[in-house]
C-alpha cells in the first residue's frame, strides 16, 4: 500500500543515511548482573545517595528500581518495554505485526518530534507543514533546527467547522512546494480534542509523487475509544510515523517516556541519531510497569473516571448563560469551550476579551488553571480545559459560577 514517489533513500538527509551509530560494548553483551562491567567508565562504588542506596524507588509490581544500580548505563536499546508497547498496539484485526523494531522510543514525544525533524529536514533547505490550530512544539521543534513551517490549517470555516485536515488543499501545496517534508497530523488534536477522519488520512497516504513522511501524533489516543490507534498502519504505508506518549492516558509525564511506531527503515534511522541511553533505567522500569499487567488495569480504571467527568462537563458547563458551544471533539482528555460576552439568550457571541477575564479570574482568584486559546486559528473566545478528578470538576464548576456572577 500507499501512493508512489516516497523513496527514503532520498528522502532522509544524507548524513543521517550515512550516519554510523554511536556503539558501545553493551550492544554486544548485555549487564547479566554477572559479568563484570569495566567497559563505561562507571563508578564501581555506586550512586552518590547517602541513606538511599538500598532503597527501592517503588516497590509495586515484581521489577523495583534498586537505586544501588543507579551507577551503571541504562539499556540502550529497551527491547523489552517496545514489545510491551507493540503487544499494546497491536490490533487483532491487522496481520502484520509490530515488532520493536518498528519503535523509536523517546525522552516524551517531544524528542520523537524534534528526531523526525532532524532525520529529515535539512536546515534552511527542507520545511515542514502543519495544520493549525495544533500542538505548539512542531513550530518550536522547527524553528530550533531552522526548519520553515507551511501551515494549512484544518477546516475552520463555517457556523459549526469540522476541525478536520483538508487533504487536497495539502496536497495541491506539496505539489508546489517540493522541500515539504513532514506533515505533523494530531488525532486526537490538541486543542480541537477530535480524531482526524481516516479516510482524509487514508488520501494523503495514498497520494502519489510526494516524497515525505506523515506524522501522526496519537498523544491522546486512549481517551479517544477502543481501537482507534493506527499504529498498525506503520507496516502497510512506508511513509507513516505514529507517535505516542506515557504523558496522557498512563499519567507518566514525569517519567518522560514517548515512542514513535514506524516502519523498520524509519525506525533505525530514528535510533540511529538519539543519543546512546535517552531513557533512563527508572524510566524505563517505571515505564515497564505501566505498560504491563497491573499498570494497564489501573490506566483503564482512571480513563474511565476522566471519561466520566468529560461528560459531566459537557453535560454541566452549558447551564452557564455565558458558556457557548463545545468546538472541535471530544475525543482526548480537554474540551475547549467558547466564553460569550453577554448570555446566549441575549445574543452573546464568543470573545476573547471575556476569555481571558474568565481565564484570568480563575488562575488569580479562583486557584484554577486552564488554558485561554482564543487567539489560535477558529478557537475564537476558548478556553481549553483539562478533564480532572471529580472534586476538581466540582471546584470547576463552582469557581466558574463564582466568575460568572462577578463579570
Ligand atoms: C499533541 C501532543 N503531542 C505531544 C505532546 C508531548 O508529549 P510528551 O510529554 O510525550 O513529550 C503533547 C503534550 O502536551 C501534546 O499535546
Amino acid at each position: 500500500m500507499g501512493g508512489t514517489g516516497f523513496d527514503l533513500k532520498s528522502c532522509a538527509r544524507p548524513n543521517i543515511l550515512a550516519l554510523q551509530p554511536y556503539r558501545c560494548a553493551r550492544d554486544d553483551y548485555k549487564d547479566d548482573g554477572k559479568i563484570t562491567l569495566l567497559d563505561a567508565n562507571e563508578n564501581a562504588h555506586g550512586p552518590s545517595l547517602i541513606g538511599l542506596r538500598d532503597q527501592f524507588l517503588d516497590s509495586i509490581g515484581s521489577k523495583l528500581i534498586k537505586f544501588s544500580g543507579l551507577n551503571r548505563y541504562p539499556d540502550p536499546h529497551q527491547n523489552e518495554l517496545k514489545q510491551l508497547l507493540c503487544d499494546l498496539r497491536q490490533s487483532p484485526k491487522h496481520s502484520n505485526h509490530l515488532k520493536p523494531d518498528n519503535l523509536f522510543v523517546g525522552v516524551g514525544s517531544d524528542e520523537a518530534i524534534d528526531a523526525l525533524i532532524r532525520c529529515f529536514c535539512v536546515p534552511s533547505v527542507d520545511k515542514i507543514l502543519i495544520c493549525p490550530p495544533t500542538y505548539g512544539m512542531y513550530t518550536v521543534a522547527s524553528q530550533i533546527n531552522d526548519v520553515e513551517v507551511v501551515k494549512v490549517p484544518l477546516d475552520v470555516e463555517g457556523e459549526s467547522p469540522s476541525f478536520d485536515i483538508r487533504p487536497s488543499s495539502i496536497q495541491e501545496i506539496l505539489r508546489s512546494d517540493p522541500r515539504i517534508k513532514l506533515i505533523y497530523i494530531c488525532s486526537p488534536g490538541n486543542p480541537t480534542g477530535k480524531l482526524v477522519d481516516q479516510r482524509k488520512l487514508k488520501y494523503l497516504l495514498e497520494m502519489n509523487n510526494w516524497n515525505g513522511i506523515i506524522v501522526l501524533d496519537e498523544a491522546y489516543i486512549d481517551f479517544a475509544g477502543e481501537g482507534q490507534s493506527l499504529a498498525c498502519w506503520v507496516n502497510d504505508y512506508p511513509n507513516l510515523v505514529v507517535m505516542q506518549t506515557l504523558s496522557k492516558a498512563f499519567g507518566m509525564a514525569g517519567i518522560r517516556l514517548g515512542f514513535a511506531f514506524a516502519p523498520v527503515e524509519i525506525a533505525r534511522l530514528l535510533n540511529n541519531l538519539k543519543a546512546p541511553y535517552n531513557i533512563s533505567s527508572p524510566t524505563s522500569t517505571l515505564a515497564t510497569q505501566a505498560v504491563s499487567g497491573p499498570g494497564l488495569t489501573v490506566m483503564s480504571n482512571h480513563r474511565e473516571l476522566i471519561i466520566e467527568q468529560r461528560a459531566r462537563v459537557i453535560q454541566e458547563l452549558p447551564r452557564f448563560s455565558k458558556i457557548g458551544r463545545f468546538l472541535g471533539g471530544s475525543d482526548a482528555n480537554f474540551l475547549l469551550v467558547e466564553i460569550l460576552n453577554a448570555p446566549k439568550d441575549s445574543g452573546g457571541v464568543p470573545d476573547n476579551v471575556s476569555a481571558r477575564e474568565v481565564y484570568t479570574r480563575l488562575a488569580e482568584t479562583k486557584g484554577i488553571v486552564v488554558r485561554y486559546r482564543g487567539d489560535e486559528l477558529g478557537c475564537k473566545g476558548c478556553l481549553r480545559i483539562t478533564i480532572g478528578t471529580d472534586q476538581e470538576t466540582n471546584k470547576l464548576i463552582r469557581k466558574l459560577g463564582e466568575v460568572f456572577q462577578e463579570i
